[in-house]
Order: structure tokens, then C-alpha cells, then sequence
């Protein structure tokens, strides 16, 4: 059995050469040195014993030694998975992605200061205060973050459709800090003002309580469409609101899109492969879906908004793009949205069983959120038109990546399989191809470095409930 190493480093065509030639001092005994090599991801043969498997009944109600056993061979089976990310303490600092972007489309910029947006100094962050009188305080902050400054006529004025929730606050930010006007325009259904909160007052920034299925009219450049709500439990809460949201509220930006000659660019997603039986997925793949399924307001009401898109590009000249993303993960992830990330953190830091439904053979591939964020703004801004696989192609069973997620936290945490939930995916990969070749896009994160930092954010955002379950 392979287990899939990411020794790619595209950094190096974006003249990152530090983190490039610190990966390659570290995985030099199996990593491939050619650029043709390079440009490849490869899966490496795993180290004897890695193949071992923890079945449920090997890890649920187990005995006290094998208990340790079993955690023992987590923390070792992540080890060797990410044999140059192994922990923390390894990690050298040169190790990891330390800048994010692309030149090409001036979005680069320090991770450090994206970091200050979403894991502040603990003096510097947002917080609300509880005083004993049960009354809360906001304080303000101290200061904007710098934003560039860009010459008038080089400043666009954006439009961010569910610029609240996770994808699109990060968005938000990047698009800030390249020195944009930005509009967020959300219903707060599953978003937050606190993800945005930090550019609150800036003068650059606008924020809008607006239901996309009503029509809305602004002046703007460019449009990304993100009002969906994402996760399984939020979108079957009421799937006939989801389906008006994709079918309604597409109609309704392509219509301003088509007002103002901006440019538009959907935020669609993997679900329109449905339960694939190609795989990896091309973008060419047009998908095995249940219409009547659980899950079918979500991802026909995509389909659906895909194919307005491309109407209104033929029909009415609209200047498109479409993204379709695969499973995405990082801070600002709602700990309550039920998806699988989010899921296994919040159990392994609270000490309670990672759930998995069904045998966890299942596959994902998890793509981290400043990937995801240089992908959107680079095919917004490049010139391709036809849908766009934006996803990690690095993938893991469900169950590998608990006892990934398992490893990193808290050893001591079961595993317990539920039964499987309907219409679930069994394979999910993307074929990055068109992204690399048309945008000169590749993921750059490792898994290993976006749960660190995804981990490090709930355990801050939640340190008074932890801390009360842990005392
Ligand atoms: N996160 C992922 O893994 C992933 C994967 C595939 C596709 N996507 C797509 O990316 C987009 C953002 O996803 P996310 O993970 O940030 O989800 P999210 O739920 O965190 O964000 C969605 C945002 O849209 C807002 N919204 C929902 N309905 C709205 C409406 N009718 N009017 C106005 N605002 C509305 C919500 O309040 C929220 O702020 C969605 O379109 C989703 O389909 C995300």
C-alpha cells in the first residue's frame, strides 16, 4: 500500500526558494531532484508496518495496554507519513510555507501577517470580554493591518457574496491587504461578523446584510460568488432555501455581473461529481449525482448555478469563471458545520471518541485555506474560462486522517465507526492538471502545517469551554 508524500514544491516557480531548498535538504533520500520530478507528485512507498490497520474493534473499548498500543501506532503512523513534518518541535521554521500568493498576480504576501488576522497576539485579538455583571464589551483594535497602496486606477472594487464565512473572510482579507475596495455581502446564515471584524471601520471595507435571493445592485469590477452554505448539516437545514440561494442568488450576481461588466466567478464545488466513478475527477467528468438524494439541493442547486453561469457567458457575454473546490480546511471553520475536519478536532481537543461513518475507507483530499485563496484570485484575474479543479490531490481514508488528526492532538481519544451516512462520496481527488496549467497553480501547504495552525485556532476561540471540560 503507497501512502501519498507530498515532495512537490511549486514555490519554486513563484521564486520561494527557501522553503523549496529546505524540503529538498530534508527529503533528499527519496525525493526526485529533476524539474520534470519535481513538477510531479509522487507516492512514496511507505516504511514497513505503516500498512497496519486499526480496525474499530482494535480501537473502541480496548483494553488499557492496547490502548496505549494503538495510540503509539497513531502518533508513529503520522510520523511517518509526513517524515519531514513530523511535529512541531522537528519542524524547522524554514520547513514550512512562509509566504503566500502569486507575483504574477500581486497577491503575494507573509503568512505572519495573515496570521495576525486569524490567530492574533492574545493582547492584540478581538475578544469579547464577559464581565461578572452579565454584560459583554467589544473592544475595538488597536489599529488596521497595512494594507498597499495602490494607485486609483489599479484599485478594483470587489464584491464578496458570503464574505463572512470561512472561504470568504480569508478571501476578504487577501483582497484587503492587495490594497482592493472590498463588499461583503452576507445574510450571516452560517457567517460571522467576527470573521471580518478586524476591517470593520476601514476605509476600504463594507459590509452588507443582504440576502442574495433578492436582488441587489452596486457598482463594482468583480464579483466572487461564495453565499452558500457549505457544510451537509447547514445546507439540508432547509433545502429548499439552499436551492433558491444557488438558483436565485447566481441569477441574481450574474444579473449584476452583466449590469456593471464585472467579472464573475462562481465558487462551485466537487459535490457536482457527485459519487464519482472516475477518479482522480477532470474537470471534463460530468458526474454521477442523485437528484432526489439527501445532498442534492447542494449539489444540483451547483450544477444549476454552473450552468447560468455559461448561460449568461454565452447569452449575455459575461465575463466568467468557475471554481470548483474540493474539501477545504483551516481557522474560521464553524466547530459546529459537522464537517470532517472540523469534526475530529473539536473531538480529540474535548477527549471524546473521533467519529466515522461507515468503515472510514472512504477518501478525501483536504486542501488548505491560503491554497484555496491563491487559486480563486488567480483564476479571477488570468484569463481561462472553463471550469477549474481547485483542490489538494494528496488523499486519505477517513480513517487515516483520524489518526492523523488523532496523533497530533490527543493519543488517548477512540475511534468509533457510525453507521454510513447516504449519498457519501467513497472517492474524492482532483486532477490539478487544468489549474497548473492554465493558472500555474499547485497546492503549497502541507496537511501537517494546516492542522497545526487550524488546531491552534480553535484551541484559542475555545480555550474557556476546553478549559472547563479539561480542569
Ligand atoms: N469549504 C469547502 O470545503 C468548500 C468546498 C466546496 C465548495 N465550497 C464553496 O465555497 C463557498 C464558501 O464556503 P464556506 O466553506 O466558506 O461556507 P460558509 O458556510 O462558511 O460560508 C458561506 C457564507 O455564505 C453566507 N450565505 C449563505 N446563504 C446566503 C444567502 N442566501 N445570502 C447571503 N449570504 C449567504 C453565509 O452566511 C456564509 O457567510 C460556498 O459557495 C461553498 O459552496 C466550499
Amino acid at each position: 500500500m503507497e501512502y501519498p508524500v507530498r515532495v512537490t514544491d511549486y514555490t519554486t516557480q513563484r521564486g520561494h526558494a527557501a522553503t523549496v531548498s529546505a524540503i529538498s535538504t530534508l527529503t533528499a533520500a527519496s525525493t526526485p531532484t529533476s524539474t520534470a520530478a519535481v513538477e510531479a507528485t509522487s507516492g512514496l512507498n511507505a516504511p514497513a508496518g505503516i500498512t497496519d490497520e486499526v480496525t474499530p474493534s482494535t480501537v473502541s473499548g480496548s483494553r488499557p495496554e492496547e490502548k496505549d498500543e494503538t495510540a503509539r501506532r497513531a502518533t508513529d503512523i503520522s510520523r511517518r507519513i509526513w517524515p519531514v513534518h513530523s511535529t512541531l518541535e522537528a519542524a524547522a521554521e524554514s520547513e514550512l510555507v512562509s509566504v503566500v500568493g502569486d507575483k504574477a498576480v500581486r497577491s503575494d504576501i507573509s503568512l505572519r501577517v495573515l496570521q495576525q488576522l486569524y490567530l492574533p497576539d492574545q493582547d492584540k485579538s478581538y475578544r469579547t470580554i464577559n464581565h461578572e455583571n452579565n454584560t459583554l464589551s467589544f473592544p475595538l483594535a488597536p489599529s488596521f493591518p497595512a494594507v498597499k497602496a495602490l494607485p486609483s486606477h489599479e484599485r478594483k472594487r470587489i464584491l464578496v457574496t458570503g464574505g463572512a464565512g470561512f472561504v470568504g473572510s480569508h478571501l476578504v482579507d487577501r483582497l484587503m491587504l492587495m490594497g482592493h475596495e472590498v463588499i461583503v455581502l452576507d445574510n450571516f446564515f452560517t457567517g460571522s461578523k467576527r470573521n471580518v471584524q478586524h476591517w470593520m471601520g476601514h476605509p476600504h471595507f463594507e459590509l452588507i446584510r443582504h440576502d442574495v435571493v433578492d436582488p441587489f445592485m452596486i457598482e463594482v469590477d468583480q464579483i466572487y460568488h461564495l453565499a452558500c452554505p457549505a457544510s451537509p448539516p447547514h445546507y439540508q437545514y432547509n433545502p429548499i432555501k439552499t436551492v433558491k440561494t444557488s438558483v436565485m442568488g447566481t441569477i441574481n450576481m450574474l444579473g449584476l455581473a452583466k449590469r456593471t461588466k464585472a467579472r464573475f466567478l462562481l465558487t462551485s464545488t466537487s459535490e457536482v461529481y457527485g459519487d464519482p466513478e472516475e477518479h482522480p475527477q477532470k474537470e471534463t467528468y460530468w458526474g454521477h449525482v442523485n437528484p432526489i438524494g439527501p445532498r442534492a439541493c447542494y449539489d444540483e442547486g451547483k450544477r444549476v448555478a454552473e450552468t447560468l453561469t455559461y448561460s449568461y457567458m454565452h447569452q449575455d457575454e459575461v465575463d466568467v469563471r468557475v471554481a470548483r473546490i474540493f474539501n477545504t480546511f483551516g481557522p474560521r471553520m464553524n466547530e459546529n458545520d459537522g464537517r470532517v475536519v472540523s469534526n475530529f478536532i473539536m473531538q480529540a481537543l474535548r477527549g471524546d471518541e473521533l467519529t466515522i461513518y461507515g468503515d472510514g475507507q472512504q477518501t478525501r483530499s483536504f486542501q488548505y485555506i491560503h491554497d484555496l485563496v491563491d487559486g480563486l484570485i488567480l483564476l479571477m484575474n488570468k484569463n481561462y474560462k472553463e471550469p477549474v479543479n481547485l483542490g489538494n490531490p494528496e488523499e486519505y481514508t477517513i480513517r487515516e486522517f483520524a489518526e492523523i488528526i488523532r496523533g497530533e492532538i490527543n493519543s488517548d481519544v477512540e475511534i468509533m465507526s457510525l453507521p454510513p451516512t447516504e449519498d457519501d462520496p467513497q472517492r474524492r481527488r482532483p486532477d490539478i492538471t487544468r489549474a497548473q496549467r492554465h493558472l500555474g497553480w499547485a497546492p503549497k501547504f502541507s496537511v501537517h502545517q494546516g492542522i497545526r495552525e487550524t488546531v491552534q485556532y480553535f484551541k484559542n476561540n475555545k480555550r474557556e469551554e476546553l478549559d472547563s471540560i479539561t480542569s
